[in-house]
């Protein structure tokens, strides 16, 4: 099974119909449908990108499956993703996506940066519901994802957070999911 289809099954058993999800990185909005179709015909899922095109092509798959009512956009960095939600909303959010790296088919140079990451990381972690989940799949193939990926695993080693990791193969160089459990409420 491919990372992304893993990534699907595991969030399956922390959503239900009618939660508040967030896909921090929208890209072609496969993962954004993946979350509305859990959350259907309730609830809320947030698609996050910087890419004005990412926006659009998720609104217009989103809408084409008739999850239009249940989609809400932002066109601008993950960094920002507490201030998306209202107050009410902070600490009840299931599931919150990271897919890193660049965008398939499209600009390889814009690609998700160290910095910012762990910045949204830890403002995802704010805003998660205890018993929710965050996934970061993370591309070791290319020199800002190596940095990225060992940045992830430093914060949440540094964090002391309840995760789960899942290698693509024994390269090290293959992708990794890490899954960051909110267990306990801090
Ligand atoms: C690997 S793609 C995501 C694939 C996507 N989840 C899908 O289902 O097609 C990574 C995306 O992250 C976006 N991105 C990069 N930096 C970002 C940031 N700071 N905030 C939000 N999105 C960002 C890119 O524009 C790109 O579309």
């Amino acid at each position: 099974m491919r990372l992304v289809e893993l990534a699907h099954s595991k969030i399956k058993e922390f959503i239900r119909p009618g939660d508040l999800c967030i896909d921090a990185t929208a890209g072609n909005g496969y993962d954004t449908l993946f979350l509305a179709r859990q959350i259907s015909p309730f609830g809320k899922v947030y698609a996050v990108d910087i890419q004005k095109l990412s926006i659009e092509q998720t609104v217009k798959r989103l809408n084409s499956h008739g999850f239009d009512e249940i989609l809400r956009t932002f066109h601008g960095s993950h960094t920002k993703i507490r201030n998306l939600l209202d107050k009410s909303e902070h600490g009840k959010v299931s599931a919150i996506m990271f897919n890193l790296g660049y965008l398939p088919g499209g600009d390889h140079a814009i690609t998700t940066t160290t910095e910012d990451t762990i910045f949204a990381l830890n403002e995802a972690y704010v805003i998660l519901r205890q018993g929710g989940v965050i996934t970061a799949l993370c591309y070791r193939g290319h020199s800002e994802g190596t940095k990225e990926t060992k940045k992830v695993f430093e914060l949440c080693k540094e964090k002391k957070w309840d995760v789960e990791v899942v290698e693509g193969s024994s390269n090290p160089q293959s992708p990794v999911l890490i899954l960051i459990k909110k267990t306990r409420m801090d």
